[in-house]
């Protein structure tokens, strides 16, 4: 998948081939920084103040300045689109590290932040969003603060290789058997028709999409709850589905051993499917719909 030359930085553009950093880097020693993932539909991002807002909620939480005034941000951001010429489906992928200085754990003195930022193509998965997709459960063994989207991800990414290993496609976390969320997404249980995911307190993060959830909820007059659930509720779930900016919504069908509702993609999953559609303004001959009638 194509990543494309112009880079932003916490300066300026740059090529990609001529992106350095020393060996003493806090992101890469430390983990010391945060990232967003931004969505980009024919060129255009989709919930990118959403994406801003976190990223400077994410940056205050852990003392990092970032390199540019939220209405700069945006000018950059858009920059990058235009000077990488745009025009698909794509992610943006934009981290903030306390900065390069001697290895020492403490915040180093007179380091300015380190920004990049780069746009790489992603197709959407509109195969898996029809089919849908099975899942495992692993112990959540993050910290508490997973509201901030932290570059440190190891226990993400181990919950998420477990998950490969078995064939599928996300790991839903548990704590003590209360479902949190996914290691790379938020999940939501459906039953009766309302859905029920986990309230947004500092041990999740707050998805840009969940975000959206919540109003197409609202606007179709069924019943977001946030409450947390159990690891022995999905016995009894109609549908569950997860969401995320790369995997929008996405119906889950089994979780471990146990097969959800009748096994295929539920009714409100869909309807969410079709309300993310319209939001983002996917155009109707590439809608996973259409593609659904004409495999029929
Ligand atoms: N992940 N929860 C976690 C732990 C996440 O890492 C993500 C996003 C989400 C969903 O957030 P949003 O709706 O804003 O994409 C929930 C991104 C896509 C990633 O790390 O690649």
């Amino acid at each position: 998948m194509t990543i494309y030359d112009h880079v932003l930085t916490e300066n300026d553009f740059v090529h990609q081939n001529d992106l350095r950093y020393p060996f003493e880097e806090r992101g890469l020693q430390f983990g010391d920084g945060i990232y967003e993932v931004i969505r980009v539909y024919g060129g255009s991002y989709y919930l990118i103040d959403e994406h801003v807002e976190r990223l400077y909620r994410s940056a205050e939480a852990v003392k990092i300045e970032v390199p540019y005034k939220k209405e700069q941000m945006y000018d950059q951001l858009d920059e990058l689109l235009n000077k990488n010429k745009i025009t698909g489906d794509a992610k943006v992928y934009l981290q903030i590290t306390r900065g390069s200085a001697p290895r020492d754990h403490a915040f180093p003195t007179n380091t300015d932040a380190n920004l990049y930022a780069y746009v790489k193509d992603l197709p959407r998965a509109t195969d898996k969003m029809l089919e849908g997709v099975e899942t495992i459960t692993q112990h959540d063994v993050r910290w508490d603060w997973c509201y901030i989207k932290s570059l440190n991800l190891l226990p993400n990414v181990l919950a998420k290789q477990a998950a490969a290993e078995k064939g599928c496609y996300e790991a839903v976390l548990h704590k003590d058997g209360e479902v949190t969320e996914c290691s790379s997404s938020n999940v939501y249980l459906v039953k009766d028709e309302k859905v029920y995911t986990h309230p947004a307190k500092k041990n999740i993060l707050h998805g840009c999409v969940r975000i959206r959830i919540e109003e197409f909820c609202k606007q179709e007059g069924i019943p977001f709850i946030e409450e947390s659930f159990c690891l022995e509720d999905f016995q009894y779930a109609d549908e569950v589905f997860l969401t995320s900016s790369t995997s929008e919504v996405m119906p889950i069908l089994k979780v471990d051993e146990l097969t959800i509702g009748e096994g295929k993609p539920g009714g409100i999953t869909r309807k969410l499917q079709e309300l993310y559609e319209e939001d983002a303004g996917i155009p109707a001959d590439q809608s996973i719909f259409k593609r659904n009638l004409k495999a029929q």
